[in-house]
């Protein structure tokens, strides 16, 4: 069974508005229902559950009636981290896997232009490797500084690459890498390779692609808003 963890309890800080961003209106629908949509439309994938913001349990689920989300299986309440919000929803989960193989892919509600192409390559990749992240090469260079001001290494762009999502995991590996952390009081992390690189696993990846930017701030809004015009 392939199961999609839909997040949506963020509250948007660096968008800098009332409403958390991933429910603000685009073109009428509200942003987060994009991704939803993806998931819902891919054969591979069997069940959805959303973690969102305990006051928006029940409007994400009229939305999701509304969007005609036919796999969704629970919106559940998420936390006050984006690790919080994915051990909720692994939780929720369990009860409704058939194997601990099951695969779960963690999907930002922000990146709304994910595509068939990326479900599919996680779904084949997570298969064969048990955890998968999502890149893309590094197409600028970049540097590192320590004191916000003067460049102190400037590194191989060849090496570099940046992370999206999905990060697809099999459910008993995700889940145990996430109990470890909570035992061992991991300071939050927002990304959840680096708990199971910290469990000792390997994760592989898959490509990604431009389109599947994480809408962030202001300007990202409207440079969703161009491309779906
Ligand atoms: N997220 C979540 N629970 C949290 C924090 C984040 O489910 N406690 C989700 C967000 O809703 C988002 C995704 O994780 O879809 C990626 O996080 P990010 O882009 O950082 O969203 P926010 O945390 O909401 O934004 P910001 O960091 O600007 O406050
Ligand atoms: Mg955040």
């Amino acid at each position: 069974m392939n199961i999609a963890l839909v997040l949506a309890a963020g509250t948007g800080e660096r968008m800098n508005n009332n409403t958390p961003k991933q429910f603000m209106m685009v073109n009428d629908k509200p942003l987060f229902i994009y991704s939803v949509e993806a998931f819902q439309n891919n054969e591979s994938v069997n069940a959805i559950v959303i973690a969102t913001n305990e006051q928006y349990i029940e409007q994400v689920t009229q939305w999701c009636k509304k969007y005609n989300i036919t796999k969704l299986k629970a919106v559940i309440k998420g936390g006050s981290t984006r690790q919080e919000s994915v051990y909720n929803g692994l939780k929720e989960i369990e009860k409704i896997i058939e194997s601990p193989k099951d695969v779960v892919l963690i999907h930002d509600s922000a990146r709304p232009l994910v595509s068939q192409r990326i479900i599919e390559d996680n779904i084949k990749a997570c298969a064969q490797f048990g955890a998968v992240d999502t890149v893309i090469k590094a197409s600028d260079t970049i540097i590192r500084s320590n004191n916000e001001q003067t460049i102190g290494e400037i590194l191989n762009r060849q090496e570099l690459y940046q992370t999206q999502t999905p990060q697809t995991f099999r459910f008993d590996l995700i889940k145990e890498a996430h109990e470890i952390a909570l035992k061992e009081n991991v300071p939050n992390v927002t990304d959840d390779c680096r708990l199971v690189m910290n469990f000792g696993h390997d994760v592989n990846f898959v490509d990604g692609d431009k389109m599947n930017f994480k809408v962030t701030t202001p300007e990202d809004l409207e440079i969703l808003k161009a491309i779906l015009k």
